[in-house]
């Protein structure tokens, strides 16, 4: 049987060679649909496992929204999938919250951390941080749970046309705040509390007299001490080198938006614009927010001692400010400030009929509003008005809802399991 043979018959051995060809395909088609229909009865006992954790969780349905066209509008506004770098103590909490009431009326699929609200930190970021994709999705369409930052780690998990969006304060604002809020978890705060307590002064009066004494920068939970913000972005946080604009600069080019704490009605506006969102949408209450005792009142001096300590994210602030002021002007000034206008009324308008109390007390709160505490503050909450219908309190409860509760709600309508318990600080 030589070539001669092979090339007398080819016509047959073509034939015979297609025909084994479509018995294995055929074969194969069999048993990967017997896989299938395998596969398949997990996925619908999931589907009365989200079922039942809508009874589960006390939170109202989300209404839909009205006409057809919104809703068809809104699955084209859902392809854009985003990542929100949720920085510490800059106002992101009420970011998040627009960003998960968004995620959930659009049935996003979220890239969560595994079983808890955040991404290992403060480790940097990596991919293997991410709970599964669930079958029933192509890709994850929302990342916004605390991390620290790593570029090409979140590109793998997130597709190609993410749009990156963040939050910057005030460097010395965001530091007092840091510093209060996690007196008691970040390692170089706590060893400036404890000599505070001993010589009766304010702890954080005590740290900037002389940061470097409690400051071991080798410590990984000493991230927060220093530059926080720089931190959270992924940047060295540490010291100035020459690395450092080049990295500002890769920030600048991933990064579509980066709102502005001290204009963040502004900053809204153009996160709508970008992501096409409505009023409605952006209405907001500021969540996650300190009792008034919890704040320290900071004279010229320690200003100066902050800023000083934190001088990357003065650069880093400064520098993005101008980038935000760059991106208002081609959107246009006036147009922007009688956008933030009508975007102030409307949120007013949503805030007087949602919230019968502001600035609630811890213990005043049910659990479901209740913020989560830490050992050095008390974070307040809001009350929901006790005569709405129901399509009102399921939009109003979302509105106030606290980061914790959200994320395990919308985790638990992902998954159909619970996350982890809370940590305790
Ligand atoms: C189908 O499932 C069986 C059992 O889980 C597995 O051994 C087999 O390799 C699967 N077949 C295909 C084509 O995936
Ligand atoms: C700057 O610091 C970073 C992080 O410590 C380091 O990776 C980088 O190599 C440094 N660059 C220079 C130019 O020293
Ligand atoms: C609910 O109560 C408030 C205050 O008592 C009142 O102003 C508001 O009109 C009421 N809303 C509805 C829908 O009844």
């Amino acid at each position: 049987m030589g070539l001669r043979w092979l090339w007398r018959h080819r016509a047959s051995a073509l034939l015979a060679a297609l025909l084994i060809f479509l018995l294995l395909t055929l074969l194969a088609t069999h048993s990967l649909q017997n896989n299938r229909t395998h596969e398949l009865r997990p996925t619908s006992d999931r589907r009365s496992q989200r079922k039942a954790a809508e009874k589960h969780t006390p939170i109202p349905h989300q209404p839909a929204k009205h006409t057809p066209t919104a809703r068809a509008e809104r699955r084209r506004r859902a392809q854009v999938p985003v990542v929100f770098l949720k920085t510490h103590r800059t106002g992101s909490s009420t970011v998040q919250n627009i960003l998960f009431r968004l995620g959930e009326r659009e049935s996003a699929t979220f890239a969560f951390p595994h079983r808890t609200y955040q991404f290992n930190y403060p480790d940097r970021f990596r991919v293997a941080f991410v709970d599964e994709l669930p079958e029933a999705s192509s890709q994850f369409d929302l990342l916004c749970s605390h991390m620290r930052l790593d570029l090409p780690q979140v590109r793998k998990v997130m597709p190609e046309n993410t749009v990156f969006i963040t939050l910057l304060r005030d460097p010395i604002e965001t530091f007092e705040s840091v510093f209060r809020y996690h007196t008691s978890t970040v390692p170089a705060f706590l060893s400036a509390r404890r000599a505070a307590a001993s010589e009766g002064k304010p702890a954080l009066k005590a740290f900037l007299d002389s940061p470097e004494t409690f400051w071991d920068p080798k410590e990984p939970g000493n991230g927060l001490a220093k530059n926080p913000m720089s931190f959270d972005m992924g940047l060295n946080n540490q010291k100035w080198n020459g690395s450092w604009p080049e990295d500002l600069a890769q920030l600048e080019e991933a990064f579509h938006l980066v709102m502005i704490a001290e204009h963040f009605d502004e900053s809204l506006v153009l996160l709508g614009a970008l992501l096409g969102l409505e009023h409605e949408d952006l209405a907001y209450l500021r969540l996650n927010a300190r009792a008034k005792n919890s704040v320290t009142e900071l004279d010229e001096n320690m200003r100066a001692k902050v800023r000083s300590w934190n001088v990357l994210d003065t650069l880093l602030y400064d520098f993005f400010a101008q980038v935000f002021w760059e991106k208002a002007g081609q959107f246009g000034l006036d147009r922007l400030k009688a956008e933030a206008e009508k975007l102030r009324e409307s949120t007013e308008r949503i805030r007087r009929r949602c919230v019968s109390r502001e600035s609630v007390p811890p213990a005043e709160l049910e659990d479901l509003l209740r913020p989560r505490q830490t050992e050095s503050v008390t974070v307040v909450g809001f009350e929901v008005r006790g005569n709405l219908s129901l399509q009102d309190q399921g939009f109003c409860v979302r509105m106030m809802l606290p980061e914790l509760q959200y994320h395990s709600h919308l985790y638990f309508k992902q998954y159909g399991r619970d996350m982890r318990a809370a940590p305790a600080d």
